[in-house]
């Protein structure tokens, strides 16, 4: 008898044990839980924003990091050319002045999957050319291109054909590379990660982003999110079938449930 009751009370200890998970695992999918960098610890995978894996420049050489004239990495960018770069058009300015960065306070590195390395190739800026449309990235038109005073010998991607509009279908597959944060409080990536983020239907978008223009961007994640792209990935590549598709924009926060991320439209736009 004293054994049964034993049994019993254990039994009852594990099924308010399964009910205390079931309670925080809720609570952690709800969005007051992003805010608390803490619940969402390095161990569980699901709880990694960027939610991808490793990637290198052998792999994906057209996929640089730009700096700052110090050096500091601060957006991501993609050689489309031996001389040329795409990258966000909010990634030419100043954050804080709002002024257009100087192309001496610009510089590409090609080759290097780990920033703390010397290994790659850097490349001054020249000339930026912003998308005479951009007011700032929530209105679209998150577009600019540096040119290069010296080429770079890494593999350029091409672009998507203007008016191609295959690769944009609702759970097309697509690919973000970048150095940014791997969760939304966390720091930025020493190293090239990359994560596959399905594209995401126009409503799920405006819904999200009342601002959405579904003529000049496009979005992509997973409605219950975990897998997106994060501060320090703008301007940087979402690639499909070979082809650059779209340029990091914005989002809120990152991997949140509901909110997919917002990519420049590249389709949309001329050569
Ligand atoms: N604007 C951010 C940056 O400066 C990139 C945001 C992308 N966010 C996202 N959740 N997809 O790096």
């Amino acid at each position: 008898m004293g054994r049964e009751q034993g049994s019993a009370d254990k039994t009852r200890a594990l099924r308010a044990l399964a009910i205390a998970g079931a309670v925080t695992a809720l609570a952690s999918t709800s969005p007051a839980a992003h805010a608390q960098p803490a619940i969402t610890g390095d161990d569980q995978p699901q709880s990694r924003i960027l939610g991808g894996s490793g990637a290198d420049t052998q792999e994906a050489p057209w996929a640089v990091a730009l700096t700052d004239r110090y050096g500091n990495h601060f957006c991501g960018g993609t050689l489309i050319r031996a001389g040329e770069v795409v990258t966000a058009a909010h990634c030419a300015h100043d954050p804080l002045t709002g002024a257009e960065r100087s192309p001496s306070d610009l510089k590409v590195v090609a080759g290097r999957t780990d920033l703390r390395s010397s290994e790659g190739t850097e490349a001054e800026v020249d000339s930026v050319w912003v998308h005479p449309q951009y007011e700032d990235f929530t209105t679209g038109d998150d577009l600019a291109v540096l040119k290069l005073s010296t080429p770079l010998p890494q593999r350029p991607l091409p672009v998507v054909e203007p008016g191609d509009e295959s690769p944009y279908r609702p759970g097309a597959p697509a690919r973000v590379y970048g150095w940014g944060r791997t969760s939304e409080d966390g720091p930025a990536s020493d190293t090239l990660r990359s994560v596959e983020v399905p594209v995401a239907p126009d409503e799920s978008c405006r819904s999200a982003y009342p601002n959405y223009d579904p003529s000049s961007m496009f979005c992509a994640g997973y409605p219950e999110g975990g897998r997106d792209a994060c501060a320090g990935d703008s301007g940087g590549p979402i690639v499909a079938d070979g082809r650059l598709i779209g340029v990091v924009s914005y989002g809120t926060g990152c991997g949140r449930p509901g909110t997919p991320g917002v990519y420049t439209r590249l389709s949309h736009y001329a050569p």
